[in-house]
């Protein structure tokens, strides 16, 4: 745990999880996580916003020893890498009331049976004075579940984001400094949770856009110093511009699939379209989802299986539907034993993306010369999309 005075009055306490590797039992974590919870103290009361993952609850009490009470504690996300350790905190200090959006009211008694008179709800743009400085409570939904909300501190001009910017880095940095560094992490922690709210961010940032932000304050990973470097990064994310890239998924079983994929890959390349494959069985999905942020294309290399798609490719298909990208261009290229039924599978299971199914290229057995050319033409037709971006 690490304590740290960020502004006057104001702490930080970042629980690192440096050796957790998966997150929602999905979601790879390379360089671990933070939870970071913030301790404010006016001079008539004392808050502490959100607080940390349930398995870290000793750590993260011992930033609160000795002490004196908190009055509220800001539940800004009911998930539990935040909210886990909410109910040993109300234990802590039995007089204080937990504050959140009408919303989240009943999710916190439901996931974490946190008994309702103990739990206070504010509404959009609600202030609560502290003495010497005031928070002010904006709901900003679907960052990513329905019950979220940032707060605002003038006095300090910090916003506190809970996963709102943040990103999955275990790190004793308290800062942004790597910028390169924290923009992968952030954008890969984006491509995992955010992606599929993408048009309630933009309101949010447009929202946003009026404060005088001078830090932001998210619940995983560093502090942003310099604001504009992450919301600049946000609003490209959310945006509908694509770019002249295509993500290639792939899986293949006997080298028949993968024939086919190093022709596309090669013919795309020569067409200067930037190409990311992923051979599923040893791909980083949190890579993957990254690389779906930005791109026009997406091409998945399928096998048939039992005269369905390969299971990796399915699930890769279903993720990246769930994630919803701004994807504008889909393609299916594989090989078959005998007989398939993929095309129409596949499709099916991509239903959320609003794109243009280019023509399938399904081989039987191993890819002839002319197999290869259909597949150097699809490569060709995508280009040409790419050329009208
Ligand atoms: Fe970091 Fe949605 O919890």
């Amino acid at each position: 745990m690490i304590k740290r005075e960020i502004a006057p009055g104001v702490w930080s306490i970042v629980v690192n999880d440096w050796n957790r590797r998966l997150f929602d039992s999905l979601i790879p974590l390379p360089d671990g996580t933070s939870y970071n919870a913030y301790l404010i103290r006016g001079r008539e009361k004392s808050v502490l916003i959100d607080a940390s993952d349930a398995a870290k609850v000793p750590e993260f009490l011992s930033a609160l020893e000795g002490e004196s009470p908190v009055d509220f504690v800001i539940g800004q996300h009911v998930e539990q890498d935040h909210a886990g350790a909410i109910p040993a905190v109300l234990e802590r200090f039995p007089k204080a009331i937990l504050l959140c959006t009408p919303k989240a009211k009943g999710m916190f008694e439901d996931h974490l049976h946190i008994p309702a008179d103990r739990i206070r709800t504010v509404a959009d743009g609600e202030t609560i004075a502290l003495g010497g400085r005031t928070l002010c409570f904006l709901h900003t939904p679907w960052v990513h579940w329905p019950e979220t909300m940032c707060t605002w501190v003038g006095e300090d001009r910090i916003l506190f984001t809970c996963d709102f910017f943040g990103s999955h880095l275990a790190t004793t940095d308290a800062e942004a400094s790597d910028e390169c560094r924290v923009y992968e992490a952030a954008k890969r922690y984006y491509a995992e949770i955010m992606m599929p709210f993408r048009g309630q961010i933009r309101n949010h940032l447009d929202r946003l856009a009026g404060l005088p932000i001078g830090r932001i304050a998210p619940s995983h990973g560093p502090l942003y110093t310099r604001p504009g470097f992450i919301l600049a990064a946000y609003r490209d994310w959310v945006s509908e511009t694509c770019k002249n890239i295509a993500v290639v998924p792939y899986v293949s079983m006997h080298g028949s699939t993968d024939r086919m994929i190093a022709r596309l890959v090669s013919r795309l390349a020569e067409r200067q379209v930037t190409v990311y494959p992923f051979d599923l069985p040893v791909t980083d999905l949190g890579k993957l989802a990254e690389s779906l942020v930005d791109a026009a294309t997406v091409v998945f290399g399928v096998p048939t299986v039992l005269a369905g798609p390969h299971p990796a490719a399915a699930y890769a298909a279903l993720l990246a539907n769930a994630l919803r990208p701004k994807i504008r261009y889909a393609g299916l290229v594989g090989s078959y034993g005998w007989a398939t039924r993929i095309g129409d599978q596949m499709k099916g299971l991509l239903g959320n993306l609003k794109v243009e199914f280019l023509e399938p290229v399904l081989v039987r057995g191993c890819p002839r010369a002319e197999d290869l050319d259909s597949v150097s033409r699809l490569a060709d037709q995508i280009a040409d999309r790419h050329a009208h971006l």
